[in-house]
Formats: structure tokens, sequence, C-alpha cells
């Protein structure tokens, strides 16, 4: 076990002791580190950015913060390929500037989540490493899933089985003394091999992890992959039509024991510490099992994220997930993008507005000026909803998703595509803070500070008019709807967690009442619909027109009960 390099600060107890239930209403601001503000110029963000920008998260309402991973790693899936889990990667800062920042958070009210990835590691970690070294048979390749390779001279993979990143899933290694060896799984780079999670030491391991952190203060963690865990060990071929829980490495029963462990650490600290899992499940029964009273708090609701923008598509959407939590007790969560999808604005603004991974092209037709009304309005109406709510960083400024020459991508999954997908890099663009040319404030670029280096990725010169310090001027900017829509959020005590009842509505219109006295109504819809019976509007995402909800747009209406 790696023994913390400072000591743990103190954490004011009332931080984690007040409101145990923070976390069925909470927003959760994710934050991209690389891209979210650079202290120190490197054109590469970090923990330092982040402090600095503390107060511009909680002027934006947010109850806590979610870190992409901030560990050491060579970045070759953005961090998802995790060296240490106990460390900070040298270009973010150190574990004490972690520690600061999290005590500084929990100082004004924001709360901590950080990304735990247990499927797999990096290449460069210490057990992978190691389990080279030591050649097939030993006991350091148990934690891992080695396997002699078929065909007369090995040289076949075990399985074809597809990686999540498209293309193989093992890749061949090379024994101590020159021939070929063993070949190793890998669900997604041949740089992030799978864990095998049979192995006592692998569950010991992550236990121990989630005790670092939440011992320094942090209140929850998101859990990668958190479906992928568990393989079938006989190896089978994925079956054309498995039955559930039938396929060999998704969603199989035996996951569950791995969170029910996890759930009885998170239990035994004080304050409620939370599991939030990225579940990719398509069942929406079999998603929610994860969510039962002693396994995950929440997981992401995916299934809204990728639905079109349409009335009937997304009322189906809360109907499903909203039923599908109901008997596990859990609240769902209201996602509309994160650092692997396209951005809304883009995304409402094209033709076929549904995400999928398999269908993103380059140079796809987008209207912004109709996606970012679209992108207000479904903000507003996920902001609406029961349950917790995640905003992902620049989607407040309405960033669209950026078309990257080819020659900046740093994707995988772009160039494990053939070059086909764009990949993920579009929505990890630096943030614009100020200032009329890149680097947008992003780096220090005032007096008094040496030049500094171009972003990791290229800002847009048209992101000047998207910069924060434009749109604080600005009262019809994204920004300040996001900064309102929050701020009566908080206020409003019927929204958040709690029950929500459908209202009669024209096709095209979606209303829905929050306890007595708040109603939400977006019209997805070409024509101006009347509103219905209220005594104020609360906020809109679009101006009414002569009293009537124009098209593509939500308000939110205050009723005396
Ligand atoms: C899901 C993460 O969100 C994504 O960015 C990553 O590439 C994969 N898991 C693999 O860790």
């Amino acid at each position: 076990m790696t023994m913390p390099l400072t000591d743990t600060p103190a954490i004011a107890p009332t931080a984690f002791t007040r409101d145990p239930l923070w976390w069925r209403s909470a927003v959760i601001y994710q934050v991209y580190v690389r891209s979210f503000a650079d202290s120190d110029g490197d054109g590469t963000g970090d923990l330092r950015g982040v402090r600095s920008r503390l107060g511009y998260l909680q002027e934006l309402g947010v109850d806590a913060l979610w870190f992409n991973p901030w560990y050491p790693s060579p970045f070759a899936d953005g961090g998802y390929d995790v060296a240490d889990y106990r460390g900070i990667h040298p270009a973010f800062g150190t574990l004490a500037d972690a520690e600061e920042l999290i005590a500084e958070a929990a100082a004004r009210g924001i709360r901590t989540i950080i990304d735990i990835v247990p499927n797999h590691v990096s290449s460069e970690h210490r057990w992978f490493r190691e389990a080279l070294a030591a050649g097939p048979g030993s006991p350091e390749r148990e934690r891992f899933w080695f396997h002699p390779g078929k065909g007369p001279n090995g040289d076949e993979m075990p399985t074809n089985w597809v990686s999540n990143f498209q293309g193989d899933t093992w890749t061949r290694t090379t024994n101590p003394d020159g021939t070929p060896g063993e070949w190793y799984l890998h669900l997604f780079a041949p740089e992030q091999p799978d864990l095998n999670w049979n192995h006592p030491e692998v569950r010991a391991e992550h236990e121990d992890i989630l005790r670092f952190w939440f011992d320094r203060g942090v209140a929850g963690v998101r859990i990668d992959s958190a479906g992928l865990l568990i393989k079938d060990p006989a190896l089978p071929e994925v079956p054309a039509e498995p039955r559930q829980g039938e396929h060999p490495t998704e969603d199989r029963d035996e996951v569950h024991e791995v969170y029910r462990a996890w759930r009885r650490v998170v239990d035994s600290y004080e304050g409620t510490r939370v599991l939030v899992g990225e579940v990719w499940v398509p069942d929406a029964s079999r998603f929610a099992a994860y969510l039962r009273p002693d396994e995950m708090h929440t997981a992401f609701n995916f299934d809204f994220m990728t639905r079109p923008w349409s009335a009937d598509e997304l009322r189906a959407s809360i109907d499903l997930m909203l039923a599908a939590h109901a008997p596990v007790g859990a609240p769902s969560t209201w996602v509309l993008s994160n650092h692997d999808v396209t951005r809304p604005v883009t995304r409402y603004g094209r033709d076929d507005s549904g995400f999928a991974f398999a269908k993103k092209r380059f140079g796809t037709p987008t209207d912004l000026e109709l996606g970012t009304r679209r992108a207000r309005a479904a903000a507003m109406l996920a902001a609406a909803l029961p349950g917790s709510l995640y905003v992902y960083q620049g989607d407040e400024l309405g960033l669209p998703e950026v078309e990257l020459p080819r020659e900046v991508l740093e994707d995988p999954m772009h160039f494990r595509s053939g070059g086909i997908d764009p990949g993920r890099d579009g929505c990890r663009v630096p943030l614009p803070w100020r200032g009329a040319a890149t680097p947008f404030g992003f780096s220090p670029d005032g007096a008094g500070h040496a030049a500094s280096a171009a972003p990791w990725l290229p800002q847009p010169p048209e992101w000047a008019e998207l910069t924060v310090q434009a749109q604080e001027a600005d009262p019809g900017s994204m920004l300040w709807l996001y900064r309102q829509a929050l701020r009566i959020r908080k206020r409003e005590r019927s929204l958040g967690d709690g029950p929500m009842t459908w209202m009669p509505s024209e096709p095209g219109v979606l209303a829905f009442s929050r306890g007595e006295d708040v109603v939400c109504v977006t019209n997805f819809g070409a024509e101006p619909v009347a509103l219905p019976d209220h005594d104020r509007i609360l906020i809109s995402s679009a101006p009414l027109v002569g009293g009537l909800l124009a098209h593509d747009s939500t308000a939110w209406l205050h009723r005396t009960a």
C-alpha cells in the first residue's frame, strides 16, 4: 500500500454531515481538468487552475464537481489509462494541490467526486509491468487476462471480441527471450489492459483506493465502465443474441458483488459518500439493478442523452427511466453530455439529433443557431426533472463541438476507426474565459507572464463571443440562463428530487408539474403554444411571443397551489 505523501487536511465535519440526501438533487459539474484552466502556462489545465475558478463554479450554483481522472497517466486515453491511482498527474499538480482543492471547494459548499477506473489500468502501471516481466504462469499475470493464443503457433487471438474502441481486444506479448508470447485482454486500447476481477488482490486494492480518497475528503466516486469488470473465464465468443447476463464481458451478474463490497466501504464513512456508475446497459431494469439499496447511489442516465430532440422520444425516455428507477428507490440522473459525446448545441442542430458513437462523422451539416436554442430548452427541461443534474464544463457557455484538424487529434477512438470517426477531442477543447484571442484566458496571458504554450487543443477564433467574460455582460447568454435556472432550481423546493406529474398538452409539447407550485413546459413544435395556467413565469429559455411559448423553448412557471 502506498503511503500518503502529505498529511490529510482537516475537513470541517459540517461539510459532510449536513444534508445526507444531497446526492438525490445535486447539480454536479464535470471538470475535464486538462481543458478547464491552466495556471502555469504549459497549455494544459491543472488543479491550481480549478482552484482559481472556484468562485466561478460557486456563482454558477453547483453542488459538486466530478473530476475526470487526474492521476499519473501516459494519456493513451485521456487519463483513463491510470498508472498510479494514489497520485496526481504531474501536469495537473500534486497530491497536496488535490487536497487543498477538495478542502477549498468544501469550504464553499462544493463536494468533490473523483473518477475511479476499475476495469483496466495503464500498461505503465506497476502491476502490468511486473506481469510482463514475470512471464507466463506467474502470479503477477493472474491479476490480468493473459492467455495463450489459438492455433498451432498460438498466433490467433483467444477470442474475436470487438473492442469498445473498435478493433481487436487482444494484444500479443513478447517473452523476455524475444519469442512471441501470450496475449492479454484489453476491451479498450492496448495501453489499457483489463484487470482480472476474480483475483482477490484486485478487489482489495480498489477498496483501499476508495479509502485513500475518502480519507482525503472526497464525497463520491464516478465508476468508469462499471458494467464491464467481470468476464466469463471460459472466454466464449459473443452469442449472436446474448440472453441477459450471458454476454462474456458486459453486465454479468457477478459484478454486483463488487459494488456491494464498495458500498460497505462507502457506508463506513461519515456523511454520505456516493457511488455514481457509468453503466451503459441498454435494458432499463438491468441498469436499475446497479442502484439497489446496497449497491450504487446513482448512475448516468444515458438513454435521455442519446435521444433525438422530439417530444415523443424524450417523454418516452423520461417515463422509461423513472419507471426503472422506482422499484429500487433511487433517483434518476439527467445528463445532456460529457467528455465522450457530441456537444448538445451541435447535436441538436443536426438532422439526426440523437447520439450514437457509431454514427459520428466529419463534416456533418449543423445549424448552430437552432442547436443552441434547443440546447437552452433541453438544459431547462433536464434541470426540471426529478433527480440530480450533470453539467459538462462548457455546456453552460453553449460551446459547440469543434471539428478539429486531423493532425491535432489524440483520441484512440478516431485512430481505431481508421480515421472515419472524428473521435471525442472536439468536446474537450480548452474553455474560453476572457479576451478576444486564444488562449482566451485559459492560460495566463496578461502582463507579467512569460508567453504561455498554446492550449493542448486549438480553440476556434469565434469563441471570442463565447467567453465567460463576454457572456457575463449579456443577459441573453447561455451562462445567464444556467446561472438563473440553477438558482431557481435551488430555491424552489419542488424541483430536484421528488415526484412529477404529466399535464395534458398538445402534440409536440411536454408539460409536467413538480409539486403543487412549479410547472415546466417545453415546446418542440414549430408554432408558438399557449402556456398552462400560472401566476408568474419563473424563467424561459427564449422570449415569449405574444404571451405564447415560442418554438424550441422551455418555460418554468409558478402557480399558486
Ligand atoms: C468511459 C470514459 O468516459 C471514456 O472516456 C473512456 O475512454 C472509457 N470509459 C474507457 O476508460
